[in-house]
C-alpha cells in the first residue's frame, strides 16, 4: 500500500481512448456566491470531467474553486450557469428530492473531516447510509471492503477509539460499500500524518485499480496527486491545464507555476468552515452533513444513534 507500489505497468496508458466514458462532468459551469460587494465568482465557466474507472485529482491554489466544483458536480450546490451530469443523468433542473436520491444512490463522499457519528461503531458507520436508505448492501462486498481497508479488527470500535487514519479508512469504506458511480474525496488526507495519508491514498488507488471505482480527489499534496491517472489544475474557477499520470515533481512544478501567477492566497477569509471535527456538537454537525448528502432527516440519524448508544449528543469525543 506504499506510494511506490501504485504505478502498475498496466495502470497508465488509458490515454488512447478516443471517447472517454464520463462518470460525471461539468460543462461551462459558473457559480457565483453573494451579491454586490460580497459577490464571489467561485467557478467561472469551468469544463471538467471524471473518466469512469480513473482516479482524477483536482489541484489548485486555495480559493480556486476545487470544493465548489465538487459540490456542484455532486448536486450539493446549484450551479449559477452551465450543466452538470452524473453518468447520463443531467442534474440541472432536478428537484431537491431527486438530487438527494441521486447523491444517496450514486455518489460517495469522503471529506477532510471524517464525518463519522461518534455514537456508532465502525461497522455501523460504514453501513449507515444504506441503513438509513433501507437499502440492502452486498454482504460479501462489505466484507471485502472491510478487509481491503484493514478494518476488521476495529469494526466494534467507536470513532473516538480509532486513530485519524483508521477513522478516514472507515469513511472511505462507507463511501465504497455502496458502489457509487463516483466517489468525491475533498482533501481526505488533510488531517492525517504522512503514513496514514499514504495508506488512505494507496487504498483509493487500489479501489480504482482492483474494484473499478471512479474517484475525484481534491488535494493540495503533490504526492497525493501523483497517485492519479489525471490531474486537473484549477485557477480562478477554471481548469487551466491537466497532466496525465504525473510524478510528484511534475505536479509540484505545475502548481508552482500556477501559484506564482495567482493572486496571493491571503488568509482564509470567506472559506467554508474547516475546523476540527472534534467537539461537543459533533453529532449535530455530522448529522447535518449526512442530511445534505443523503437526504435523511436529522431526527432519523439521531434516532438511529439513540438505538445504538445510550448517551447521544456529544458522546464519544
Ligand atoms: N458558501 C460560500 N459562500 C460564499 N463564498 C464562498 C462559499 N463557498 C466558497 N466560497 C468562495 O468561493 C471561492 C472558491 O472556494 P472553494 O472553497 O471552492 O475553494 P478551494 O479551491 O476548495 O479552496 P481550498 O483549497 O482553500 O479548500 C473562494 O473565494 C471562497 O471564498
Ligand atoms: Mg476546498
Amino acid at each position: 500500500m506504499s506510494i511506490e507500489t501504485r504505478r502498475r505497468p498496466d495502470a497508465a496508458p488509458r490515454t488512447a481512448r478516443s471517447a472517454p466514458s464520463w462518470a460525471a462532468r461539468a460543462e461551462a459551469v459558473s457559480k457565483v456566491y453573494g451579491s454586490g460587494e460580497t459577490r464571489v465568482t467561485a467557478l467561472d465557466g469551468v469544463d471538467a470531467g471524471f473518466v469512469r474507472g480513473e482516479l482524477t485529482a483536482v489541484m489548485g491554489p486555495s480559493g480556486s474553486g476545487k470544493s465548489t466544483l465538487m459540490q456542484c458536480v455532486a448536486g450539493l450546490d446549484r450551479v449559477s450557469a452551465g450543466r452538470v451530469w452524473i453518468g447520463e443523468q443531467e442534474l440541472t433542473g432536478l428537484s431537491e428530492r431527486a438530487l438527494t436520491e441521486l447523491r444517496r444512490d450514486r455518489v460517495g463522499f469522503v471529506f477532510q473531516a471524517f464525518n463519522l457519528l461518534p455514537t456508532l461503531n465502525a461497522r455501523e458507520n460504514i453501513t449507515l447510509p444504506a441503513d438509513l436508505a433501507g437499502r440492502q448492501l452486498d454482504a460479501e462486498w462489505v466484507e471485502q471492503v472491510v478487509d481491503t481497508l484493514g478494518l476488521r479488527p476495529r469494526l466494534a470500535h467507536r470513532p473516538g477509539e480509532l486513530s485519524g487514519g483508521q477513522q478516514q479508512r472507515v469513511a472511505c469504506a462507507r463511501a465504497l460499500v455502496g458502489r457509487p458511480e463516483l466517489i468525491l474525496a475533498d482533501e481526505p488526507t488533510g488531517n492525517l500524518d504522512s503514513r496514514s495519508a499514504g495508506e488512505v491514498l494507496g487504498l483509493l488507488r487500489r479501489s480504482v485499480d482492483d474494484l473499478g471505482q471512479t474517484i475525484a480527489l481534491i488535494t493540495h499534496d503533490p504526492t497525493a496527486a501523483a497517485h492519479a491517472d489525471r490531474v486537473l489544475f484549477l485557477l480562478d474557477g477554471r481548469v487551466v491545464t491537466e497532466l496525465r499520470s504525473p510524478s510528484a515533481a511534475e505536479v509540484l512544478e505545475t502548481m508552482a507555476g500556477l501559484e506564482s501567477g495567482a493572486a496571493a492566497p491571503g488568509p482564509a477569509a470567506g472559506r467554508p468552515d474547516r475546523t476540527s471535527p472534534a467537539g461537543a456538537d459533533e453529532v449535530a454537525r455530522t448529522a447535518r452533513r449526512l442530511h445534505d448528502q443523503l437526504g435523511v432527516f436529522i431526527a432519523e440519524v439521531e434516532a438511529l444513534t439513540g438505538d445504538h448508544a445510550s448517551g447521544r449528543s456529544g458522546a464519544g469525543q
